[in-house]
């Protein structure tokens, strides 16, 4: 990870706690309005994320990110930062944050996208089948997750932990699309995908 991309996550973590701290009494039940509040901090207030290495979270399909919040709150996908905010979200809390980040429009971010690698990663993606999964238009479906749009970081950052075994709680069919990619070609992907 790059110091910036370091610095970005201290950065999110500890504008999270603040925001936590600031709550005051923590038994106190959280609308979900103050929850959505809280993601913000790191997601993006229009669920458009800011940060490296953080995903955005508009328009992602509903039921990623219902399962997400699932495999979160279950301690199968370990996010250490996130889990005093997943731990005690009932079904419908989950229900109600992915129903609202499902309905926000996805943004570019700012980051540069490079078109001779734009090239090489729609060739990887059409022998990978990428869509296949993802969809032609990359914007995910059921428990896959929306590519189109996303941060260039966070696409690299998520190739390379699927691909290392490292995302806890990863989905296998996905460590099958990536085993054995270099470094170059999950860039080339991630710069393909993010700028469709
Ligand atoms: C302190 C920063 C922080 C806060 C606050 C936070 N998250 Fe996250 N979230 C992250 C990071 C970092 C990741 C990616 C971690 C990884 O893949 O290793 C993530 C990943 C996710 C993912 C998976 C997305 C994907 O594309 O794989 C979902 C869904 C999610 N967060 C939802 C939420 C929700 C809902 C909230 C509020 C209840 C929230 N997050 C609050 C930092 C945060
Ligand atoms: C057989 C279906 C399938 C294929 C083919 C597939 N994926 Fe996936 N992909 C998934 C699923 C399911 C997930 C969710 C993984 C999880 O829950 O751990 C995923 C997750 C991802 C993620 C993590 C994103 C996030 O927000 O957390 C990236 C990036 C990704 N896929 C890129 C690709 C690329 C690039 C290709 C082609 C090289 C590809 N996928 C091929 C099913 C597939």
């Amino acid at each position: 990870m790059s110091r910036l991309a370091r610095y970005g996550r201290s950065l999110a973590f500890g504008l999270a706690a603040a925001v936590l701290w600031s709550g005051g009494g923590c038994a106190q039940a959280q609308s979900i309005a103050d929850r959505i509040q809280t993601c913000g901090v790191c997601h993006g207030e229009d669920g458009n994320s800011r940060m490296p290495d953080i995903p955005s979270l508009a328009g992602q399909p509903e039921f990623f990110v219902l399962n997400q919040l699932f495999l979160m709150r279950e301690g199968v996908r370990r996010i250490e930062p996130m889990a005093p905010l997943v731990k005690d979200l009932k079904d419908e809390d989950l229900s109600a944050l992915a129903s609202h980040y499902a309905k926000l429009p996805p943004k570019a971010s700012d980051e540069r996208i490079d078109p001779e690698l734009v090239k090489r990663g729609a060739e990887l993606a059409a022998a990978k089948r990428c869509a296949s999964c993802h969809l032609a238009t990359l914007a995910g479906q059921e428990q896959m997750p929306r590519l189109a749009r996303q941060r260039v970081d966070y696409l690299i950052y998520s190739l390379k932990a699927i691909r290392d075994g490292k995302r806890s709680g990863g989905d296998t069919i996905m460590s099958v699309a990536v085993a054995g990619l270099s470094d170059a070609d999950l860039a080339a992907l991630a710069h393909y995908a993010a700028s469709h």
